[in-house]
């Protein structure tokens, strides 16, 4: 079994001991599992919507058969639908479209209702739905009366009020993607298993593509097969890897973040006077997708990656990753809320040879991570803090990027705080280490000029 996949039945205990306490509103009366005799997810077969994904399907201003109130549909199509279309994406398991899809049994547990369970994951402090972190007080109160009242329909015209999103992918790209990073081996699709893939990470291996010079300057995500892809995150390493391997994830140390995409998450875009180093020829690249399955489409062939524009001559400003965080992690059985602070002190800030410019951070941890934060502490470790990334709902399934617009600049004398919040539920202290069911508590920040750092690109970790 891959590594990355050993703790998972420990969320899954987690997220059964959640339910167990919560009033199963949805699922006692007689309609509880009658409703279509299929899995949720079957029912978007019915759904009067198009395939085409909720933002063409809105567009009448009518409510198109989805039978919602207006003030619930507009929650959900703000919240929800990006993933849980008619169609859904993304890996969610089955559609949150109609007020049908509210009414069947859930996927995960077939005794309770979808709105049943949607009524933990929107208030589930360890596996939020969204992912991303729980919705404002306002919208969970609207989604929150409507599931206690017995998901009501309604049939008034609701009117187009979903957000029109970015254009995303390599076609929206203001250049023409040079290199591409994607999901198979030896130029066939991935086949992500029908079964046994509810949560797999899946890693593909390249020789370096680029040449010693070579920048990239914006990228894009190919999103494939949009039912099955997850998150994708790209690493270089220098430890030699198969080129056109694929296989279960076992990361090498020096893994470094490139570049990352969750859903949500959009094309990015360097300033133009700055390319990303690619680290030259003698490098390997890692493309690790995250694919949840959990409809078990038997067809499910993903090309998913990323594609990146790049350029040989060097931009005037070159960016490169630092590594801040702390590798002093000890997690107490039973712990809630333990914190453990990596400080890049301000007597190594002040030899750098001019300010930095921050502009994206990635912050890591593993599946026990809750909370993550980096702050500037301007003019030293007891100055005031500005913050450079905070993330308070951290979630392992939903990482991503954090672009930094405008751009931190970081002085030389700043002390850089990075702080990591775990819960334990386990019986063990859990300690810093590459396997899932240790932790770790990394912030890779993208930064330049990347000369100005020197060749020590880790800070603060001891
Ligand atoms: C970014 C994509 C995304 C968004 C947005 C999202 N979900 Fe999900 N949802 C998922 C994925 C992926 C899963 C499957 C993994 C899991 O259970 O965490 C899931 C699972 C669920 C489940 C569990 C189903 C089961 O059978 O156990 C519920 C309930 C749910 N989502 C409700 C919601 C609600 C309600 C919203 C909006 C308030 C929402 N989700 C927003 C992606 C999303």
């Amino acid at each position: 079994m891959p590594r990355l996949l050993r703790l998972l039945p420990l969320a899954l205990a987690l997220a059964t001991a959640c339910r167990d306490d919560a009033d199963d509103d949805g699922c006692d009366g007689p309609d509880c599992g009658a409703t279509d005799g299929g899995s949720a997810a079957d029912s978007d077969g019915a759904s009067a919507a198009d395939g085409e994904g909720s933002a063409d399907s809105d567009g009448g201003g009518g409510n198109d058969g989805r039978a919602l109130p207006c003030d619930v549909q507009d929650v959900i199509d703000r919240h929800c639908t990006s993933c849980h279309d008619a169609e859904p994406i993304f890996g969610a398991p089955m559609s949150l479209w109609r007020v049908d899809d509210w009414k069947v049994p859930a996927i995960s547990d077939p005794a309770a209702s979808v709105a049943a369970v949607a009524a933990e994951r929107i208030v589930d402090p360890v596996r939020p739905m969204p992912a991303s972190g729980p919705m404002p007080a306002e919208d969970l109160a609207v989604l929150q009366a409507w599931i206690d009242a017995g998901t009501p329909s309604d049939d008034a015209a609701c009117g187009g009020n979903e957000p029109t999103p970015d254009p995303v992918g390599p076609e929206a790209l203001p250049c023409e993607p040079t290199v591409e990073f994607v999901a198979g081996e030896a130029d066939a699709p991935f086949h992500v298993p029908a079964e046994g893939a509810d949560n797999l990470y899946q890693c593909f291996t390249f020789a370096s593509p680029v040449g010693a010079t070579t920048q990239a300057t914006a990228w894009a995500p190919i999103v494939d097969d949009e039912r099955v892809l997850h998150h994708w995150i790209l690493f270089r390493t220098a430890t030699p890897q198969t080129d056109g391997g694929s296989g279960p994830c076992n990361m090498p140390q020096d893994a470094a973040f490139v570049a990352g995409w969750a859903p949500g998450g959009g094309n990015y875009e360097l300033p133009d006077d700055v390319g990303l180093e690619l680290g030259g020829t003698d490098v390997w690249f890692i493309l690790q997708v995250h694919y949840h399955n959990v409809a078990h489409h038997p067809d499910a062939y993903d090309r998913s990656g990323v594609a990146l524009c790049t350029v040989e001559d060097p931009r005037e400003h070159t960016a490169g990753i630092v590594t801040l965080g702390t590798l002093g992690i000890a997690i107490p059985p039973g712990a809630v809320g333990h914190e453990a602070e990596g400080m890049c002190p301000s007597w190594i800030t002040s030899y750098l040879t001019e300010p930095l410019h921050a502009i994206a951070s990635f912050p890591h941890m593993h599946q026990l991570g809750r909370k993550f934060r980096t702050e500037v502490l301007r003019g030293g470790e007891d100055g005031p803090a500005d913050v450079l990334v905070d993330v308070p709902a951290f979630n392992f399934e939903n990482q991503t990027y954090y672009p930094n617009d405008p751009e931190v600049l970081i002085q030389p004398g700043d002390a850089l705080r990075t702080t990591c919040t775990w819960d334990n539920p386990g019986d063990t202290t859990v300690h810093i280490g590459e396997a899932t069911e240790d932790e770790m508590c990394f912030n890779f920040v993208m930064v330049w000029p990347i000369e100005a750092v020197g060749q020590a690109r880790q800070c603060g970790l001891l």
